[in-house]
């Protein structure tokens, strides 16, 4: 299949939407900008259609799709909002949506099993970005999960899209490079006893310092438990082709004869850069050391690196504060072994 790339500029980002609408509209899909990565998007209440996104990944049946939304009127189009959370809702779609938060709801009728991997429950969000809210707006709910192939790095430009998935779509809508650059952030609200109580399901963005203002945060405990609850959050994700290594920050580096290393650190200032002949490194935040930046070249400096063929990619462990969270989290499901 020839695979269109168009870009959404601003004179016609419009009837590109409209495009996408069509295509969706006949059951096949597109891929859309968001602001936080590219999602490959089907029409989630057409059953075929949310299949073939299973198939053109090679995502399992069991890893649940996100469905986004033109407003957040539509959630009820999807979702059932229980009496005992709807304030905690209406506030947080309010200080958060259009944006990177998701929230996991009792689902409607209406949505199959194949959105929701069999679960009760479905996965709503608001994108920020326009191209992606207007054909929501036009189409109705879409379901898009990151349009990589199944356990890879999430695409945060249309070329990584391409990279990823040329030739098995008919469009791939560039709407420029992704702004937050890590996937939405995922929640579940109950009632608590004095607040509402936030569990975080998958960090992303939205931190838990934004979210404590609404209730009392909690992790989602890698438990047994967590398999249930964050299906689809599997050890290994987000792997380069590489085998990727964090380094905490002192900690000596030893080179092993003949293997072909590449680095990632914060501000190009660690103790290693000097330290080996690297096929190739890269910084995070040159420089200046500011984590949302760093949170919004993540997934394209691993692509890059891992594009001069490495055997190793060395990353320099981050401050667990803020988005840091977010990236240490993809940086050891990438690092880790377990499939
Ligand atoms: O930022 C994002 O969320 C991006 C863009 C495209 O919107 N999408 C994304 O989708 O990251 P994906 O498919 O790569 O990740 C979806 C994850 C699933 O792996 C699962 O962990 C969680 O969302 N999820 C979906 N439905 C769920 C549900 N009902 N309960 C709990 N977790 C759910
Ligand atoms: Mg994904």
């Amino acid at each position: 299949m020839e695979t269109r790339v168009e870009v959404a500029d601003f004179e016609d980002w419009r009837e590109l939407a409209g495009e996408a609408v069509e295509l969706l509209q006949a059951g096949e899909l597109v891929a859309l900008p968001t602001e936080t990565v590219y999602g490959l998007a089907a029409d989630a209440l057409n059953e075929e259609a949310v299949a073939k996104v299973f198939e053109v990944k090679g995502r399992p049946s069991f890893d649940p799709l996100i469905v986004h939304l033109g407003s957040w009127r539509d959630i009820r189009k999807v979702a059932e909002v229980p009496a005992e959370i709807e304030d905690s809702v209406r506030e947080l779609t309010q200080e958060f949506w259009p944006g990177p938060l998701t929230l996991v709801l009792p689902k409607k009728e209406n949505v199959s099993d194949a959105v929701t991997a069999g679960l009760p429950t479905v996965a709503v969000r608001v994108s920020a970005h326009e191209v992606m809210r207007e054909v929501a707006k036009k189409l109705g709910p879409i379901a898009a999960p990151s349009a990589n192939l199944f356990g890879k790095i999430s695409p945060t430009s249309a070329s990584a899209v391409v990279a990823e998935l040329g030739g098995a779509i008919p469009l791939i809508i560039d709407g420029g490079a992704c702004r937050d650059g890590l996937e939405s952030t995922i929640i579940k609200i109950e009632p608590g006893e004095k607040k509402p109580l936030i569990t975080v399901l998958r960090p992303g963005p939205v931190t838990r310092e934004d979210l404590r203002k609404f209730g009392t945060v909690k992790k989602a405990r890698p438990s047994k438990d967590q398999e249930v609850e964050v299906p689809g959050q599997t050890p290994s994700h987000y792997a380069p082709r590489a085998k990727v290594v964090i380094l905490a920050k002192d900690q000596d580096f030893e080179p092993e004869a003949g293997v072909k290393y590449a680095l990632l650190t914060y501000r190009g200032d660690s103790k290693w850069e000097e330290a080996h002949e690297w096929v190739a490194q890269e910084a995070l935040s040159p420089g200046s050391g500011k984590l949302a930046e760093a949170g919004v070249r993540l997934f394209h400096l691993l692509r890059k690196l891992d594009d001069a063929e490495p055997e190793v990619i060395l990353v320099e462990s981050l401050t667990e504060t803020g988005v840091g969270v977010a990236m240490m989290d993809r940086l050891r499901r990438a690092a880790s072994e377990e499939r």
